[in-house]
């Protein structure tokens, strides 16, 4: 997660600075603070309304905007990080040499923070001798340089020079600069989503779970530099890092055949999915038929994952369940973590506006074994995740 990081986007003239408009949607969904600066040129291939409008903030692409004087060094101060993509030929060469004839270069010239750059050009020029000498002259300053893709380039010829994703340039940042260490070196399970019970090929029993919060806790997991494996049932959210382990199943079953030989091998596991406590015993392989005025389905109860792991934990593993509660929230909650033989449940209430299945924010309690009583109040679910998170490192390293 990026939230509480201020990250400076420079953009100049490439065709390539399209891709920026992604770039900066990415970390803004991040949670970065995100500001623009663009070369006078970069305007004629993204507009800065667009840009100012996605990231909230002015764009500034004048060292002098009518009357009033750009502070470049403020804004080289302000960043966590100064992200220049794409870099152009031009604009390199510039950084190379010490040129201030724009913002941009002003800005790099009195930046403070760490400075990295996504070249795009043309694959002759990639090549060119020249642009090797800048970009190693960049290195030498202590700039990082993102490697460029190969692939269809501006001129209609396919080669080096591509400019790189926006989500390898989110992922590369995220990681180089900001994934922090708590957690490094530890494996963890994150379940999360619904599950889907066939009734036959066309139906199936279901419930409201979006995932949205098992991937926000598998995200900061993995942002505390812990190795992660996310397995999510049927869920539309996508993971903001590449370097998450994904696996996509449907029912319990499933779920339960995957998470089972990892139980006791992970040091953290959160089971976040809403798992269907009961599937239908007999799974039709043709579409049920309307032959009469009712239908009859019998039910069977699923496999308790987080019980099989529960049962299983092993001394040094730390085991996080959830709980959702109508009625006698916390004393059904704590009794559930006791049954269950785990070290923390987060309860979840129904009863507030704006928290539980679907919505982006949440309202929880954290229940531990240990006696510890941590109440969440209603925020975005990626911040709910963060306290999550930060409560287990908590836990481990009291
Ligand atoms: N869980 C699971 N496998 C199941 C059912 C639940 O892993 N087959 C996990 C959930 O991921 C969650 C916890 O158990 O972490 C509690 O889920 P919840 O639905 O609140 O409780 P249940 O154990 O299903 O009990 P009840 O429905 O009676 O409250």
């Amino acid at each position: 997660m990026l939230s509480d990081k201020k990250i400076l986007v420079g953009i100049t003239g490439s065709i390539a600075a399209y891709k920026s408009i992604l770039l900066i949607r990415l970390l803004v969904k991040a949670g970065a603070e995100v500001k623009v600066v663009m070369t006078p040129s970069a305007k004629s291939f993204v507009s800065p309304l667009v840009l100012s409008t996605l990231c909230k903030n002015s764009v500034f692409s004048e060292l002098v905007e009518s009357d009033q004087w750009a502070n470049h060094v403020e804004l080289g101060r302000w960043a966590d990080l100064f992200i220049i993509a794409p870099l152009s030929c031009n604009t390199l060469a510039k950084m190379a040499n010490g040129l201030c004839d724009n913002i941009l270069q002003a800005v790099y010239l009195s930046a403070t923070c760490a400075v990295v750059v996504a070249p795009a050009m043309d694959e002759d020029m990639w090549h060119h001798l020249s642009t090797k000498k800048n970009l190693s002259t960049l290195l030498s300053y202590g700039n990082t340089i993102i490697p460029v893709g190969k692939g269809e380039l501006a001129s209609g010829l396919f080669g080096e020079g591509r400019m790189a994703e926006p989500e390898e340039i989110l992922q590369f940042c995220t990681e180089a600069f900001f994934r922090g260490i708590s957690l490094s070196g530890k494996k963890v399970l994150v379940t999360a989503g619904p599950t889907y019970e066939s009734i036959d090929p066309v139906r199936f029993i279901g419930n409201y779970s979006s995932g949205k919060m098992g991937f926000a806790i598998a995200e900061s997991l993995y942002m505390a530099g812990a190795e992660v494996l996310l397995i999510t049932g049927p869920s539309q959210e996508q993971l903001l890092y590449k370097g998450i382990k994904i696996l996509r199943v449907i029912s319990a079953d499933e779920m339960y055949e995957s998470a089972a030989p990892l139980m006791g091998q992970v040091d953290i596991a959160v089971y976040c999915a809403a798992v269907a406590d009961f599937t239908p015993s007999i799974k039709h392989t043709e579409k049920i038929k309307k032959h009469s005025d009712h239908l009859l389905l019998e039910l069977q109860p699923t496999i308790d994952i987080l019980a099989m792991a529960g049962a299983q934990k092993k001394t040094n593993q730390y085991i996080l369940g959830f709980a959702l509660e109508t009625e006698n929230e916390k004393e059904n909650a704590l009794a559930k973590l006791k049954r269950k033989n785990i070290d923390a449940i987060v309860l979840n209430s129904l009863r507030t506006v704006g928290a539980g299945f679907g919505v982006d924010t949440n309202d929880v309690t954290i229940l531990s074994a240990n006696g510890v009583e941590k109440n969440i109040a209603l925020q975005s679910k990626k911040s709910v995740a963060a306290a999550i998170v930060s409560f287990i490192i908590d836990e481990l390293y009291a």
